[in-house]
């Protein structure tokens, strides 16, 4: 059995916690922290036996294995750093920071101490997506040629959420960079990027774009075609094609319900799901059972911190590759 802690209990922690609490046989939460009382109360229906605001009660505290990070983005690094230090194994929410400086000290200090740390990228554990994985593996899609991704959110989050969140590609379409590197499996070469700002005007007043494409060229000359945009109003919409010289495979949007209204118009289907919440149900599940998994078996994690960093590499390249209207080679980073 797996002694677990979490440290922050909002939109995604609570996610976890419940999860953990009702769906994972083989780990138990023994202590949750959260600063407001109204992720305190939601742990406390849980019966979680220790459930704080102390963030140290649980890093320091002699019987947990290993700590869920699920607090905003920039506490995640310093909670790395403490966790790794105490010698818990971690499961850091994306991303594990907004400076390439910080994630690059960060992962130092994971490497020098050796503590296992996977990166939440749910969407590589979402079962559609892993079977499109599987296929590219089994060589049923043949010689990969290129692959388009499509994430559009229902809504925009709110300004304030826009001004900290790193800007549309390090927020958003970084779950796309990560889902390319994981299907490609190679390294890019070249980005190509282009972003405007066509939804919401104070958006851009925030210095944000809210619609972008990104072309990734990959070393192996596999091109991925990514669209972001803050807001489609039919729900939230994640699809993915990958094309190659046996075939081609996609993933559509799961519906609300799968009946079918036909009438004089024609054949109506039911409406997207609402957001990211209902659509990765599944995967959340998945992810933290492959890092009990992992620690149970002793195995490498499923997601690395590097992969955290390969990812917002190509967020990092994306956002040069807009402002200076190029393409950026991906050798012109980290020299
Ligand atoms: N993988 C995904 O699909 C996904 C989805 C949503 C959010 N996220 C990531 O999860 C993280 C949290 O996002 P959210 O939407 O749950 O945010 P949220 O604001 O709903 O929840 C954050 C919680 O952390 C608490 N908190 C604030 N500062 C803290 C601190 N220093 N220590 C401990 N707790 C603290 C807050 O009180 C709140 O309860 C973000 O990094 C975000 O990028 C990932």
């Amino acid at each position: 059995m797996i002694k677990l802690g979490i440290l922050g209990i909002g939109r995604i922690g609570k996610i976890h916690l419940e999860n953990i609490c009702t769906r994972i046989p083989g780990a138990t939460l023994i202590a949750a922290m959260n600063p407001s009382e109204e992720g305190r109360k939601f742990a406390e229906k849980f019966n979680v036996p220790l459930v704080t605001s102390n963030a140290a009660e649980v890093i320091q505290h002699p019987e947990i294995d290993a700590v869920l990070i699920c607090t905003p983005t920039n506490a995640h690094a310093d909670y790395v750093v403490q966790l790794a230090k105490a010698g818990k194994a971690i499961f850091c929410e994306k991303p594990l920071d907004l400076s390439l400086e910080k994630v690059l000290s960060t992962l130092e200090v994971i490497k020098a101490v050796g503590v296992p740390l996977m990166l939440a990228f749910n969407q590589r554990m979402d079962p559609n997506f892993q079977e499109i994985k599987q296929c590219i593996v089994e060589g049923k899609i043949g010689k990969l040629h290129t692959i388009h991704i499509i994430s559009r959110d229902p809504a925009p989050p709110p300004i304030a959420y826009i001004e900290s969140s790193g800007g549309l590609f390090m927020d958003m379409t970084i779950h796309d960079f990560d889902m390319a590197n994981y299907l490609v499996a190679d390294e890019v070469e070249e980005v190509y990027a282009k972003g405007v700002n066509l939804i919401d005007p104070e958006i851009g007043k925030a210095g944000d774009i809210d619609t972008g494409y990104v072309l990734l060229t990959f070393k192996n000359q596999v091109t991925v075609l990514i669209e972001s945009s803050r807001k489609a109003v039919y729900g939230y919409d994640q699809r993915l094609e990958v094309f190659g010289t046996k075939g081609m495979m996609k993933a559509e949007n799961p519906l609300k319900t799968t009946n079918q209204f036909i009438d004089h118009t024609g054949v109506h289907l039911s409406q997207n799901l609402n957001f990211f919440i209902d659509r990765y149900a599944a995967s959340y599940l998945l992810e933290v059972t492959a890092f009990i998994e992992a620690l149970q078996q002793k195995k490498p994690m499923p997601i690395a911190g590097n992969d955290g960093l390969k990812a917002m590499l190509l967020a990092i390249a994306a956002n040069k590759s807009m402002h200076e209207k190029r393409v950026v080679k991906m050798s012109e980073l980290l020299q």
